[in-house]
């Protein structure tokens, strides 16, 4: 994952390019900009900042952090703002910070957690995020013909895929692709006002912390 993530930084943005998800990608950006409105943000697997840059007007302050350098490079190279700060930082492993936030992001990132690891990842960046912090995500689901095939599954169910990038290095990747209800119970154990929805080719959550 980290690596593929790597070496794709520089053609990553071309997955905004893609016509067939423009409606999508105006409700998305319209979804966070409602919801992070004077936030202070923690971000992880921030990319190439992307969303970073979508919330940077609306947000208070962005803590954006990625684990790898090479993605965050690109991320800075947007105009974000004095108040968003790019941090190279493992999802599992976030450092300590001064302050918890009020709101957590993490796009196109769900599906590359293993399920075994959902409940360890959810816990551990909740304990950066204030009580009643907004935690909002979204991910792709599964499309027949368009999402890239599903090469194996393993003993925990997790379905993986291979990518090829443009130099031709090949990668196996986790890609799941969680139903609502699974979305709706792993998120249940420390959150409430859990809201699942799905567009064509996304399905966004936005969740509360429990106090
Ligand atoms: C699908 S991209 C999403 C990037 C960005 N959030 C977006 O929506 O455009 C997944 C990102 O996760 C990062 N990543 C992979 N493993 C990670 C880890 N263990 N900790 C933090 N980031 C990780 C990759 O570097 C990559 O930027």
């Amino acid at each position: 994952m980290e690596a593929y993530y790597r070496e794709r930084a520089a053609v990553y943005d071309e997955f905004y390019q893609v016509s067939r998800r423009q409606d999508d990608l105006v409700a998305l950006r319209s979804w966070v900009v409602e919801r992070v409105q004077n936030s202070t943000i923690l971000e992880v697997a921030a990319g190439t900042g992307y969303w970073t840059e979508v919330a940077a007007p609306a947000a208070k302050t962005i803590t954006a952090t990625d684990c790898n350098p090479e993605t965050l490079a690109i991320a800075a190279q947007r105009s974000l703002g004095s108040h968003v700060s790019l941090i190279v930082a493992d999802a599992y492993q976030l450092p300590e910070f001064p302050d918890t936030f009020s709101a957590g992001m993490a796009m196109l990132w769900w599906s590359h957690v293993h399920r075994q690891r959902r409940q360890e990842f959810l816990s551990h960046f909740a304990s950066r995020l204030a009580p009643g912090a907004l935690i909002l995500m979204f991910d792709q689901f599964y499309i027949e013909g368009l999402s890239s095939p599903i090469s194996r599954r393993d003993e925990w169910n997790n379905l993986y895929t291979e990518r090829v990038l443009p130099n031709g290095k090949t990668f196996e990747i986790v890609k799941n692709y969680p139903t609502d209800d699974e979305i709706f119970e792993t998120f249940s154990d420390l959150c409430e006002h859990v809201e699942i929805a799905r567009l064509r080719e996304f399905w966004t959550v936005s969740a509360r912390l429990r106090r």
